[in-house]
């Protein structure tokens, strides 16, 4: 595992954009694991950036979303089609044909996730998936639980992680209950791994995820076992 502790989120996000671009140019129609959040933005706004100035080509480029909420769908201004399309998709030139989101309005969520995850083994697999981490140790929608499960799953969401999102949401009865996420098997048989982390919140969870026990109860820190992990965090 390689760690960059960065003096703030601007390096932090450039070296993020530096990595997944060096994945584009490498193998231009290479398969992203992308991610939602508030910490991947940056890395987006560069990789926006680095493709309207020519440096990076996105027409070949497939990709993989973790995660969705339950019940949105992608014109709700909440759900993660809709945040990865104005925050990344409209804006460089990738084949939206070629983008996808679990669907969280699927009528049989675990049919959802098999076929999930059927379309990620025929793109060929996920050259290099981005995460951020939740402040209870999640990765993807996967909470803290007694075990690691392995397929993309319908999920119960934390009470922590609903306190978490509702910043986006009018209020806190918004929140989605429930999501459909990536589950550790998609998410560790990535070939590289993109681990962000920023802000002083996300130092302890950090601590435990990279140093601490490998256990259900911190779902990140799996990554420990995972062959490429770069982890780059800024706790400034
Ligand atoms: P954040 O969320 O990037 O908004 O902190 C990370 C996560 O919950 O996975």
């Amino acid at each position: 595992m390689k760690i960059i502790e960065t003096n703030s989120y601007e390096e932090l996000s450039r070296i993020a954009a530096d990595l997944v671009g060096a994945q584009v140019i490498l193998k231009p129609d290479c398969v992203l694991g992308l991610a939602t959040g508030s910490t991947p933005i940056g890395l987006y706004d560069n990789l926006i950036a680095r493709c309207k100035d020519g440096t990076l080509d996105f027409s070949a480029v497939r990709s993989v979303n973790l995660d969705e909420y339950c019940g949105l769908d992608g014109s709700n201004d909440q759900s993660y089609r809709y945040f990865m399309d104005t925050h990344l998709f409209n804006h460089v030139n990738i084949d939206k044909e070629n983008t996808h989101v679990p669907s969280g309005l699927a009528a049989d969520l675990a049919a959802e996730g098999e076929q999930y995850d059927a379309m990620i083994r025929e793109l060929g697999g996920i050259d290099i998936q981005v995460l951020g981490i939740g402040l209870d140790g999640h990765i993807g929608f996967n909470e803290p639980d007694d075990h690691f499960t392995g397929p993309t799953h319908e999920v119960e969401l934390d009470p922590s992680t609903i306190e978490a999102n509702a910043r986006f949401f009018a209020s806190i009865d918004d929140v989605p209950r429930s999501a459909i996420t990536m589950g550790m098997a998609s998410i560790m048989q990535a070939r590289k791994i993109l681990l962000l982390a920023s802000g002083a919140n996300k130092k302890e969870i950090m601590d435990k995820a990279l140093f601490g026990p490998i256990t259900p109860q911190v779902p990140a820190s799996l990554l420990q076992i995972h062959p490429d992990v770069t982890v780059i965090c800024c706790y400034k």
